[in-house]
């Protein structure tokens, strides 16, 4: 039977490319929209590649409401919507919050409003481990309390949240996934499609990398004196195509009107914490390769320790982060070699 087309918002970027890759292996057809502000078009040729499709793509904003009007009329039989689409520098949003607010809710607003008048069944969003900020226990369960934002970043995560739930108790004929993602990293397997950090990267994975690769001298341990068993920071690193997966079953249990509930949250995590310094470890020993590294004092703003308990997403959507972290750690330096190869870093 055929399936319902899927607008994918920031198709091209990080996650949302990935999540294209399983829509279309799942049968899905796929409509992008990106404006290219975080990602290129040559994302698509990798999507290609993988899956001997291209999906169709549209550039343009998503804070243009007229322009994602044109796209529903173009592309009719939208029944779900993933949306990627977001700024997402953490240490940016506190210098440009207008920008944030404006990106972040603007796309999530107009996406909302044009879904009753589209027939759109659902939509899954992108959300954050940032929402729990520094968790009174660990792992933390989608009940854990949602600590006040500490930047304008993490504030457009539980304001977008808000606004969902104030939108279906208003009586919206559509469903509602929120996915919470931990650490995402990693990239495909193939390693045709990955993660392209602008500028010196902020997160961990991509710094680590590009100093593996030379690009950058090392790096830098943000803090050896946290209450943790070595003292450097634990997180929970999720692989990318465990994570792209989950979308997959988000969106048919939607789609199909599997639950009785008409939003729906749930942590996307693996369920196991990992240091800093461990993680260093899994890399130079998945891969061979050393990461010259140094300790330096604590990140402003870093969380301690936070991993995710993600039995609710075990449970009730049958879906588990499969990928050991050797692996995930290899798929990320083979796109590291790739990015070299192709002489874009
Ligand atoms: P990304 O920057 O790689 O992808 C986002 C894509 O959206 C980019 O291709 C960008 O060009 C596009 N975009 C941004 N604003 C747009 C707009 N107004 N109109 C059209 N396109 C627009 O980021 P990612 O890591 O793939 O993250 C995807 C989503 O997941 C984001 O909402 C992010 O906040 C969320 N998230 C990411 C992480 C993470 O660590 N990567 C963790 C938790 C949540
Ligand atoms: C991971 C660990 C650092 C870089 C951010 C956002 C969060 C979410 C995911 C979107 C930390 C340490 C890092 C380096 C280091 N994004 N580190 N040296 O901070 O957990 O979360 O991305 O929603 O909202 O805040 O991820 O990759 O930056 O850091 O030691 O050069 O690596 O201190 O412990 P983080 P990260």
């Amino acid at each position: 039977m055929k399936k319902d087309r899927i607008l994918v918002t920031g198709g091209t970027g990080y996650i949302g490319s990935h999540t294209v890759v399983e829509l279309q292996n799942a049968g899905y057809p796929v409509v992008i929209i990106d404006n290219l502000s975080n990602s290129s078009r040559d994302v698509l040729d990798g999507i290609e590649r993988i899956t001997g499709q291209r999906p169709d793509f549209v550039e343009a904003d998503c804070t243009d409401i007229n322009a994602l009007k044109k796209l529903f009329s173009d592309y009719p039989g939208i029944k779900g919507i993933i949306n990627f689409a977001a700024s997402k520098a953490v240490g940016e949003s506190v210098q440009k919050p207008i920008l944030y607010y404006r990106n972040n809710l603007n796309t999530l607003l107009n996406l909302l409003d044009l879904m009753t008048p589209n027939d759109v069944k659902g939509i899954v969003f992108s959300s954050s481990c940032t929402v729990y900020g520094e968790p009174d226990e660990n792992p933390v369960t989608e009940q854990s309390p949602i600590k006040k934002a500490t930047s304008p970043y993490g504030n457009t995560k539980q304001i977008s949240e808000e606004i969902i739930t104030d939108v279906i108790n208003s009586g919206a004929p559509f469903k509602s996934v929120i996915l919470r993602y931990f650490n995402p990293v990693g990239a495909h397997p193939s390693a045709e499609i990955g993660e392209l950090p602008n500028g010196v990267p902020q997160n961990l994975i991509p710094y680590l990398t590009q100093t593996a690769m030379g690009i950058r001298k090392e790096l830098s341990v943000f803090g050896d004196d946290y209450d943790t068993p070595d003292g450097s920071c634990i997180r929970d690193y999720i692989n990318v195509v465990d994570l792209a997966k989950a979308h997959v079953i988000a969106v048919q249990r939607m789609l199909e009107d599997k639950s009785d509930e008409q939003i729906e949250i749930f942590n996307l995590g693996t369920g196991r914490g990992t240091s800093v310094l461990e993680l260093i470890n899994t890399f130079e020993s998945a891969t061979g390769v050393k990461v010259p590294h140094k300790i330096v004092g604590r990140r402003e703003g870093d969380i301690e320790k936070v991993w995710a308990n993600p039995e609710h997403a075990n449970k009730v959507l049958g879906w588990t982060a499969g990928s050991t972290l050797e692996d995930t750690m290899r798929s990320a330096w083979a796109w590291q070699c790739k990015l070299r190869e192709r002489g874009i870093m």
